[in-house]
This record gives C-alpha cells, sequence and structure tokens, in this order.
C-alpha cells in the first residue's frame, strides 16, 4: 500500500515508518517539523536503504494534504501528526485545538475529496481520565482532565460520526499507552525540544550527565512502592502495532475500531529507574519531588482485545526498552 503519515518524522512516525516500510509499504512523511528534526529524514534513509518522499506542511493546508494524496496515490493515511505536552495544552487551549482538532477536520476533508477513506489515528490512554478500574478495556468509560486530553477525545468522537455517515470509511483509534524506546539502530529516537516532561527521557538526560537528577513526583502513591505506575510499551511494538491495525482495516468491514496498545504490565518509576540504572551501570542521583498536578497512581492496559483482533502483542520487555533508550542517546540525540 501507499500510506500516508502525517507527523512521520515525529517520534512514533518515524519508528511506524521503518516498520512499514520493512513490511513492503511505499510511505510518505508529511510534516511541519514543529516538534521533529529534517535530519529524521535522511536517518530514516539509512535505515530503510532507500528514499522516501517527505513533504514539509502542516496539515492544515488541507490543498497540499489534498495534493499529496492524489500525487502518491494514498491508499491510507496513518495520522500521528499532533501536539501532546498536556501542561502546554492548559496553557495554550486554543492553539492545541486549533492544531490537534481543526488540523484533524482538514485531513479528513483532505481525505474526502479524494476518496481516500482508510485512517490509523494516534489516540491516548489519557482518554480514559482517572482510572475507575484496572487493566483499563477498551470500554471503560472515557473522559478528559486536560485540552490535550480533550483534543483526543473530541477527535475520537469526530471519527465516530465520520464512519457513521459514511460506510466506505474504515478507522482504528488507537489509545497508546506509555510509549519508550528507540529503534535498534539508534539513529531515532525521542528527542523533545527542551527539558522532557516524560520519564524515559528525563532519565536519559540524567544518565548523560545533561540533567542532574531524576525528580520522582510523588512516593505516597497506593502503589506498591509508592511511587506511580505505568504501562511502557517499546516503540517498535507499537510501530508493529500501525501495521496489525491497516491489516484489520483491509480485511475487516467499514466502521471505527478502537484498540489499546499497551503490555497489560505496569512498572513504577522506582522500577523504571533501577532498570535503567542497570542497563547505564551506575546509580542515577533522584530526589522525592511533590506528586505532579494531574497525574494517576496507576494506568495500565487490558491488551486482549488487540491480541484477539488484530493479532498482535508487544514482544519486547523492559531491558530492551531501557537498553535502546541509552544507545539513542549515546549515538545520536541532541546535546
Ligand atoms: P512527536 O511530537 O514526536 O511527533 C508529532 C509530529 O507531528 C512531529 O514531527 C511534529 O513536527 C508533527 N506535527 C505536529 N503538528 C503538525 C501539523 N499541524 N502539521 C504537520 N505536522 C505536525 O510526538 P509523538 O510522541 O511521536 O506522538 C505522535 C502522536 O501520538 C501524537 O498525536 C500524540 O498525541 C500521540 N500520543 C503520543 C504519546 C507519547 O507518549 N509519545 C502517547 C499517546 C499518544
Ligand atoms: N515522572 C517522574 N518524574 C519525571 C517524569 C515523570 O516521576 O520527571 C513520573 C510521573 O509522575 C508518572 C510516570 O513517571 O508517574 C510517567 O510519567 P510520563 O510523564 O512519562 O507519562 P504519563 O503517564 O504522565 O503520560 C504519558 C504521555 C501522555 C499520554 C499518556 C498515556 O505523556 O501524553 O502517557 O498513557 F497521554
Amino acid at each position: 500500500m501507499n500510506i500516508l503519515l502525517t507527523g512521520g518524522a515525529g517520534y512514533i512516525g518515524s519508528h511506524a515508518a521503518v516498520a512499514l516500510a520493512q513490511a513492503g509499504h511505499q510511505v510518505v512523511l508529511f510534516d511541519n517539523f514543529c516538534n521533529s528534526r529534517h535530519e529524521v529524514a535522511q536517518r530514516l534513509q539509512t535505515i530503510i536503504g532507500h528514499p522516501l518522499v517527505v513533504i514539509e506542511a502542516d496539515i492544515r493546508q488541507t490543498d497540499l494534504l489534498e495534493k499529496a494524496l492524489r500525487d502518491h496515490a494514498i491508499d491510507a493515511v496513518v495520522h500521528f501528526a499532533g501536539l501532546k505536552a498536556v501542561g502546554e495544552s492548559v496553557a495554550e487551549p486554543i492553539g492545541y485545538y486549533a492544531n490537534n482538532v481543526q488540523g484533524t477536520i482538514s485531513l479528513l476533508q483532505a481525505m474526502h475529496n479524494t476518496h481516500v477513506k482508510t485512517l490509523v489515528f494516534s489516540s491516548s490512554a489519557t482518554v480514559y481520565g482517572v482510572p475507575h478500574y484496572l487493566p483499563l478495556d477498551e470500554s471503560h468509560p472515557t473522559s478528559a482532565t486536560n485540552p490535550y486530553g480533550r483534543t483526543k477525545l473530541h477527535i475520537e468522537e469526530m471519527l465516530g460520526d465520520v464512519a457513521q455517515s459514511d460506510p466506505t470509511w474504515r478507522i482504528a483509534c488507537l489509545r497508546y499507552f506509555n510509549p519508550v524506546g528507540a529503534h535498534d539502530s539508534g539513529l531515532i529516537g525521542e528527542e523533545p525540544n527542551g527539558p522532557p516532561n516524560n520519564l524515559m527521557p528525563y532519565l536519559a538526560r540524567v544518565a548523560s550527565g545533561q540533567l542532574p537528577q531524576l525528580n520522582i513526583f510523588g512516593n505516597d502513591y497506593d502503589t506498591p512502592d509508592g511511587t506511580g505506575v505505568r504501562d511502557y510499551i517499546h516503540v517498535m511494538d507499537l510501530a508493529a502495532g500501525h501495521l496489525a491495525a491497516l491489516d484489520f482495516l483491509t480485511t475487516h468491514p467499514h466502521g471505527r475500531y478502537v484498540f489499546n496498545l499497551g503490555t497489560g504490565q505496569g512498572y513504577s518509576v522506582m522500577e523504571m529507574l533501577r532498570a535503567f540504572e542497570t542497563v547505564v551501570g551506575k546509580p542515577l542521583p533522584f530526589h522525592i519531588a511533590p506528586r505532579r498536578a494531574g497525574d494517576v497512581a496507576s494506568c495500565y492496559a487490558n491488551p486482549g482485545f488487540a491480541a484477539s483482533q488484530l493479532n498482535w502483542r508487544a514482544k519486547l520487555d523492559l531491558k530492551a526498552m531501557c537498553e535502546s533508550t541509552w544507545q539513542f542517546q549515546q549515538r545520536a540525540a541532541r546535546g
């Protein structure tokens, strides 16, 4: 298939580009590089072994999206493009709605106008809000605790309406848990601009000496060691989940489907720190800081629906997540 990846130069999109290209698909990246580096395209070519098309544009430029869909005879779109920093979304909600929601409307218009009706959307476990029970399955009630999460919920709802209105659409919303790790080449990985918000890139910068210590946000949660528990999933497993979702959509009836992409296994912040220390081979300085506003004690997936429907399961373990993060940090990350 010819597959357009909006946000394809970003962290998850670039890893999915590798998985899709290596499975024999033609991938076209469409990205405005607001949160990614131009070097990613060159690095992807090194990994994949052949050139790939990169279009530098904003998804709100509907005409350019339509042109890309037509020029490259696109069969399906994987929609990664979006802003994702929770704190920033609280400070700048208009920008988040404009980029994520308006951007998705623009994409849907372009797809509608060019009759490309197969879409995989990057959703998030954040749509579950505060868990009522664990593990989280797809029928857990949804809610939003911040503007970022609300953009994901709005988009999922829009996609439901679109699928309902026109029986030729096939849409999968993939609710990612906590993606971490990097491709085993060490050439691509997670490279946030500025100080990382997320645990793994923060740990990597502490280990490399770019940051003085890890601040652990709370050790008084109702968890085995008091620190927050999350479902960390290797980004290459997540990438494989996109391939499985596209296979599913092309072999199943129309409609909008929702799948959790997680491992089902939760690890605490302290367990993550210890695992990273083992890989790095030295203790890492940390400090117990107050809880971070908006954090929940525990969040992990029931991955059973994806296993049964997509024939997909995460395979890579915590050691692989830490090793690949550290390899990328040493080989190719900024700074
Ligand atoms: P990322 O910031 O690394 O990648 C997003 C890419 O989209 C970037 O390359 C950015 O330049 C591009 N982009 C943003 N707005 C754009 C626009 N208007 N037009 C064109 N390109 C645009 O983020 P990521 O971690 O790879 O996340 C990808 C998707 O997955 C996002 O939608 C995010 O909300 C979702 N998600 C991420 C996580 C996570 O923890 N990383 C968890 C759940 C869901
Ligand atoms: N944490 C720290 N110190 C840090 C960073 C994080 O202690 O410097 C802790 C957090 O309190 C939490 C855990 O590490 O307990 C994971 O935090 P992350 O920021 O890495 O991830 P979150 O679970 O908060 O959120 C991530 C994405 C969201 C997405 C969600 C989906 O950032 O966009 O996963 O589950 F919605």
